[in-house]
């Protein structure tokens, strides 16, 4: 597999600039926080793939539930010939959707979209593997960047899942879910993960997981940052944290700093001074009630044609239509 199998709309210096001024902007704020996008380097995908394995982290294995029992019903319901995968990762759900769409006849294409270029590079390499017949056409971007550049023949089912957008603040959540009715037609398709409000400690401990693997995938945003901007974040010295806000109900993810200190970030001109005590915010996992995910999809111009969750109600699984917006 080499990158001439994908479409790549971030070179290394658009990277490392845009982390620039993340980290710029982040790290100067009174609340120090930082994009939860830079988690995601070889490394950092790699420790993800660990937690969704993880007997705390339900989602993926929730999510799965529900697409292993829906996915006939999805590709009936749309007769996709384009699926298309934001922020795909390694695809591994995306075969229950495959499969559900190749058995109903309709899929011709199907075009993963992540930040990290090589779990996309690994996926594709599988999917056209194991699919033969498939056209696979990845692309390495940001979904909140590139969707404009989304290739495939309609009906079109674009597929964003594990509860990632809750990874957006709310107004950033509804500009996303604008822009991705914006690139399509009526008639064609969004199915959208959303994990859902439930016990607080339950919603804890899935980000703080006994193993270690979440703190450790935390951490690694400051090793990022190290390695891309030459800084010296000792990672030793920041304690990892899982916190849920009831007022916004979302999970937050915190690195702590154990003691005062200056780290010095060369490539972004920068020393940021740290107190003992302080944290960085470095993600937002927002939870979802099905009274607002449905109001949010018809703010941005869907249709909630079909909801469904797992067994136990952890998460909830949309398919919407795009609809006329008029002018
Ligand atoms: C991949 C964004 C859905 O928010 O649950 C997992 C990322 N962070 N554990 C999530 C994550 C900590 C995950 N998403």
């Amino acid at each position: 597999m080499t990158e001439f199998d994908l479409d790549v709309h971030r070179d290394p210096d658009g990277i490392t600039e845009a982390l620039v001024m993340d980290v710029r902007s982040g790290l100067t704020a009174a609340q120090k926080w930082l994009p939860p996008k830079w988690f995601y380097d070889a490394r950092g995908s790699e420790l993800f793939e660990e937690i969704t394995a993880l007997p705390e982290y339900y989602p993926t294995r929730a999510e799965r539930e529900v697409l292993q029992r829906e996915s006939a019903e999805i590709a009936r319901v749309t007769g996709a010939r384009t699926l298309v995968e934001l922020g795909s990762g390694s695809s591994e759900k995306t075969r229950l959707l495959l499969d559900g769409l190749r058995g109903h006849g309709t899929l011709r294409e199907f075009v993963p979209l992540d930040v990290s270029e090589t779990a996309l590079a690994e996926a594709v390499e599988a999917i056209r593997a194991d699919y033969p017949g498939l056209e696979v056409r990845g692309v390495v971007g940001d979904f909140t960047e590139h969707l404009g550049l989304l290739p495939g023949e309609p009906p079109r089912l674009v597929v964003f899942l594990g509860g990632t957008i809750g990874n957006f603040l709310p107004a950033e959540r509804a500009k996303f879910l604008r822009s991705v009715r914006d690139v399509l037609a009526e008639g064609e398709w969004l199915l959208l993960g959303t994990d859902l409000v439930k016990d607080p400690v339950v919603l804890e401990r899935a980000y703080d997981d006994a193993a270690g693997v979440t703190a450790a995938f935390n951490r690694n945003v400051l090793r990022v940052i190290n390695e891309r901007l030459g800084a010296d974040f000792d990672l030793t010295k920041f304690v990892h944290e899982s916190y849920w806000d009831a007022g916004n109900e979302w999970i937050e993810m915190r690195l702590r700093a154990l003691e005062d200190m200056t780290v010095r970030i060369p490539a972004a001109n920068l020393a940021v001074r740290f107190t003992a005590g302080e944290h960085i915010r470095t993600e937002v996992s927002a939870k979802f009630r099905p009274a607002g995910v449905s109001s949010e999809l018809a703010e941005a111009g869907f249709e909630l044609e079909r909801w469904w969750t797992d067994s136990a109600a952890r998460f909830g699984v949309s398919l919407a239509r795009a609809r006329n917006v008029g002018a």
